[in-house]
């Protein structure tokens, strides 16, 4: 199984566009798969049974959608030239091994002109710690208001295009 990941929790946030757009290629490509948003968290959860001890509506989220899972697929917008602190502190309550030996897909998505190419090298350093392999062909995605139609769609050939390879040689 692939979760598809969300890694911010913003409100009309960007992101979302790109990870609805990937989950079409995955749907046209017929991949069993699952989508995590940051927003489906508990809200209290950066608190409540963190650290080796969740709360079992964590646990079940994280068992579902991180431990059952193969490969991930994740898109991070660039907040302050990183990927967003709600993920990494999923990820810090996460047990590791969950994460261990497994396959990860990179996507970065800014309005800036970098398309979180550092965040994404964050996220390399990170996974590769926890024993995950990241695919070497990371996407960033720079200007993405330009890149939206008027309904909030990804509608940009080329972006498109070099999602569709990525899912592809990824998922081989
Ligand atoms: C807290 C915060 C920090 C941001 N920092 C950056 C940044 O460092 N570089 C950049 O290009 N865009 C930055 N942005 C703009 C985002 O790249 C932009 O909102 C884009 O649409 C992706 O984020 P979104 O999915 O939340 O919309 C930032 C946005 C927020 C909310």
């Amino acid at each position: 199984m692939v979760t598809l990941i969300c890694a911010t929790h913003r409100p009309q946030n960007q992101t979302t566009a790109v990870v609805n757009a990937y989950a079409k290629i995955l749907d046209e490509m017929g991949v069993d798969y699952k989508k995590l948003d940051m927003v489906e968290l508990p809200k209290d959860f950066p608190f409540y049974g963190a650290f080796g001890n969740p709360s079992p509506q964590l646990s079940e989220l994280a068992e579902e959608k991180i431990n059952n899972s193969k490969k991930f697929i994740v898109i991070a917008p660039e907040y302050n030239g990183s990927f967003p602190g709600i993920f990494k502190t999923f990820i810090d309550i996460v047990p590791p091994n969950y994460w261990n030996f497994k396959n990860v897909a990179l996507v970065g998505v800014a309005s800036g002109r970098a398309g979180n190419l550092r965040g994404l090298d964050h996220l390399t350093n990170i996974f590769n710690y926890l024993k995950a392999e990241v695919y070497s062909n990371k996407i960033p995605i720079s200007g993405i208001d330009g890149l939206l139609d008027a309904n909030q769609e990804l509608m940009d050939e080329e972006t498109l295009a070099v999602l569709k390879e990525q899912a592809i040689n990824f998922l081989k």
